[in-house]
């Protein structure tokens, strides 16, 4: 798969169906993850893989309502970073998170290409998710990324936005609201 098939084809599906997650495909993604650039190769990404049963069911109860479709992930990768793992520059610039971003998505889009949804989220309890994870408090949970098969049908109970994102792709801007040419016209 090239690389805008790959961009192409993610979506943030919410109707997930079991998929195997052995040591190979988490070396796999952690691998394409840490080849991402970052400031002075700082690499500020951690990434703790749940997948066990028990870790997996306790994540559950720290996701904000709206957000049940996440009980079907079979792996659930939290990403975290600290401002100070990362460049901070002397001007107020902060890398940190756009690194970590960086790395999100190239693990993202590897899942993709290997047939998986990965839906990254923000609504959850960030101090459950540490708790449960045993993740250092100096550490943000920036996002929970959410990996399974996709499902046949779509899940019951969903709301119709979502029930309608299944199917066609939420819309996105006109690229002449984020994209200029020569000088910035917003
Ligand atoms: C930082 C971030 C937080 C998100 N949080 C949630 C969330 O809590 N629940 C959810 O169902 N989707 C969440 N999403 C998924 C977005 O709603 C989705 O990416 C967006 O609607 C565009 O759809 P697409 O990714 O299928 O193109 C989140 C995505 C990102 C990048």
């Amino acid at each position: 798969m090239d690389v805008r098939t790959a961009i192409r084809q993610r979506r943030a599906y919410r109707s997930l169906a079991p998929a195997a997650i052995g040591d190979e495909l988490i070396a796999d993604l952690a691998e394409c993850a840490g080849l991402a650039p970052s400031c002075f190769n700082k690499q500020p990404w951690r990434f703790v893989f749940a997948r066990g049963e028990g870790a997996l069911s306790r994540l559950r109860s720290a996701m904000n309502p709206g957000n049940e479709w996440t009980n079907e992930a079979s792996l659930i990768v939290a990403v975290c970073t600290r401002r100070d793992l990362d460049c901070v520059m002397k001007d107020g610039r902060e890398y940190a998170l756009f690194d970590t971003g960086m790395a999100s998505a190239n693990l993202i889009l590897r899942a993709t290409e290997l047939g998986l949804v990965a839906h990254p989220i923000a609504g959850y309890d960030p101090v459950k998710v540490r708790t449960i994870l045993e993740i250092p408090a100096d550490l943000t949970v920036v996002t929970l990324i959410n990996i399974g098969s996709r499902a046949d049908a779509i899940r019951r109970g969903l709301p119709d936005w979502a029930v309608a994102a299944e199917s066609a792709r939420p819309e996105r801007l006109p690229f002449e609201r984020f994209a200029f040419i020569d000088r910035y016209q917003g």
